[in-house]
Parts: structure tokens; sequence; C-alpha cells
């Protein structure tokens, strides 16, 4: 039969993750089993990903989560039909930890090997659980990302725009951080902004003058920077209200340059004449609801579905490697032991 079974690994960032995906022609796609493991206490303390201790992590828990994807799965190497790798973008020596590990594993086993790279992991997942077909249109937004893709094949992707400086998720990291609230980011200034009036404070909505889907939030830091400093100085402090405000008006920006960019991207997506268009997301910044409503209202508007897969696929894992991995396979890529581990690769 045409069924293929992958073991994929991932450690670009500071997830280590080893996951099973059996994939026959015509059927849907299963996840045998899918291990991650965080690193988000070792870095808790430095605000932010440490490279070095996250490249020792990674190397310390690889082969722990390829075992217990294996066991989880039911199954030994030799069941295999191949070791799907992120091979990059990333933290260099968490990927080279994952590429040493995945040719060790394909010189012990003879299984082919296959390189696979991080972007397109995220942004195949949506054939992974939804069936997507090409060409669909893909917004993958979190702490390091932020980018418009047209998907087009399993290695055809088209760059429609993204952001110029920082990644909402990492915007999101640094008001939580401005404002003393617990990181991760995003779901501290979530949970604070339910509580708050969007309208009170006056937050910028960069790049919406000017043509095409490039983004920017650096500024909205700076914005919050200045309104948090002025409160401290009239009230000796942050009230609370005024930190719901802030949270409140900081998010409704950022949903805000996303929807009026997805309405742009889907614009140029919707020439293709794609016969039933999508607009899927990935990534952590794409939990929040906020967010997701505002897209989803963009989506309604413009005739097309939106897609958005469950969290724990949304976010860094190694069944979207797999999965990338099975695409590659099927398209006829094949690495070997030259497989080079790239800090930078665009798609
Ligand atoms: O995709 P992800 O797990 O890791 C990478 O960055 O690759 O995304 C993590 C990012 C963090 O910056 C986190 O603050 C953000 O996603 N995030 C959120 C929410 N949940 C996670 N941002 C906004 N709202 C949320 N509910
Ligand atoms: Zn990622």
């Amino acid at each position: 039969t045409d069924t293929l079974t992958l073991l994929g690994l991932e450690s670009s960032c500071d997830d280590t993750a080893a996951a099973v995906v059996r994939h026959t022609p015509g059927e849907l796609p299963q996840i045998l089993s899918s291990v991650v493991a965080g690193q988000a206490e070792l870095h808790a303390d430095f605000g932010g990903v440490v490279p070095e201790i996250a490249a020792r992590a990674h190397a310390e828990k690889l082969d722990i989560c390829v075992e217990q994807a294996l066991l989880q799965a039911n199954l030994l190497l030799k069941d295999l039909d191949g070791i799907a790798v992120t091979a990059g973008p990333g933290l260099i020596g968490g990927v080279v930890a994952g590429v040493m590990c995945a040719k060790g594993l394909a010189a012990g086993s003879g299984l082919p090997l296959i390189g696979v790279n991080h972007l397109a992991g995220h942004a195949l997942t949506p054939r992974l659980t939804d069936q997507a077909s090409f060409p669909y249109l893909m917004l993958l937004v979190s702490g390091g990302h932020c980018q418009f893709l047209i998907a087009k094949g399993p290695e055809a992707f088209q760059r429609l725009g993204g952001t110029i400086d920082d990644a909402p998720g990492e915007a999101f990291d640094k008001t939580a951080k401005l404002l003393g609230l617990p990181q991760p980011g995003g779901p501290s200034v979530e949970a604070e902004a339910r509580q708050g009036d969007p309208q009170r404070f006056r937050f910028p909505r960069p790049l919406l003058d000017r043509p095409g889907c490039d983004m920017s939030f650096s500024g909205l830091k700076t914005a919050l920077l200045r309104q948090r400093d002025r409160l401290i100085a009239e009230h000796v402090g942050l009230r609370r209200r005024d930190r719901a405000d802030l949270c409140a008006g900081f998010q409704a920006a950022v949903a805000d340059v996303l929807a009026e960019k997805s309405r742009r991207a889907l614009a140029e997506y919707l020439t293709l004449k794609p016969s039933a268009p999508i607009l899927a997301v990935a990534g952590g910044v794409a939990a929040n609801m906020t967010i997701r409503s505002a897209l989803e209202t963009v989506c309604t508007q413009a005739g097309a579905a939106f897609l958005a897969p469950p969290l724990a696929l949304c976010t860094d894992n190694a069944a979207m490697i797999a999965w990338a991995g099975i695409e590659r396979m099927r398209a006829g890529a094949r690495d070997d032991m030259t497989l080079q581990a790239r800090p930078r690769w665009p798609l």
C-alpha cells in the first residue's frame, strides 16, 4: 500500500517534540502520538528564550521524547517509513541537536531522512487537520513569526508580506512584562483585556496607511510605555483598571492590524480564483479570541472559510513536522547525511 508512517522531530525554539503520523492516500491522516516537552520554566527568570540553555535541554530531552512517541504509537523504528526533522529556521543549537538525533536514527535503522522547514510545518497543518486543498491563504502568527503565505503545493509558498519588526506574540510578551503580568504574555494580557475598555487609550495602527500586507508592531510597545509612565506619574502606581484598559487597547490595535492586513491578503489571494477559498491561521497568537473573531468576520465578508487548527497543533509540535515530511516524501523528496541545520531558511 501507499501508507506512510513517519516519525517527526522538532527542536527549533523552546519546545522539544516528537510525534508519529500515519497517512494512507484517500484517508484522513492519523496522529498516532504527539509528545511535547516545553522549557518555559528553564527560561522564566531570563525574560526570553536563552539559546544555550535551550540547546542543552533539547539535547537532553530529544531521545526521551522519541522513545515516548514510539511507545505511545505502539511502534518500533522498523515499523516506520522515514524520519522527518526540522532543519531550520530557528535557534541553531536546538536545530543541530534535532538534525543530529534524526541522522543517528536514520543511520541506525536505514530509514530515509527528510529535512523539514519549520514554517512549512506550520503552513501545511491545515492539510493535516482539515484536508485543506491548495491554494489556501495562511497567516502565521506566533512569538517569532508573522507572515501571510499562499500555500500552492507542499514545497510552493508565496509570501505576501509580514512584520517588519516584532512578531505579535513578542509584542504581547513585552506588554505583559511592562505591566508586571506573568509570561507568556499572550494569555495574561488577554485575561486582563477582558475587564478593560479598548477605547480609553489611543494606540496607533501602524502601516495601515501603506498598501500591501507588511505589518509593524514595535510602535505599540512604545505607545504602551508612554501611557503607562504617564499613569504611574499621575497615580503613583498602576491601578487595576488602568492595566486592564491598557491591555484591551493594545489587543484591539493588534486585532485591527491583523484583520485589515488579512482583508488585503485575501483580496490578493482571491485573484487566483480558488474554488473554495480558505484563510487558515497557525501560531500561538491564533489562540487569542479577540483576534480569532476579528479574522472570522473578515473571512465571512470575503466569502472565505476560516480554519483554526486545535491549539496544540497551532503551537510548536512535531506532528506538523512528521506530516510535512509525509507531504515531501510523496513529492519525491529525500535527504541524506549531508542534511544541514539552517538557522535562516525563508520559505
Ligand atoms: O507558536 P508559539 O507557541 O511559539 C512560537 O513563538 O513559535 O507562540 C507563542 C506566542 C507567545 O508569544 C505567546 O505570548 C503568544 O504566542 N500567545 C498569545 C496567546 N496565547 C499565546 N498571544 C495572544 N493571545 C493569546 N491568548
Ligand atoms: Zn513555530
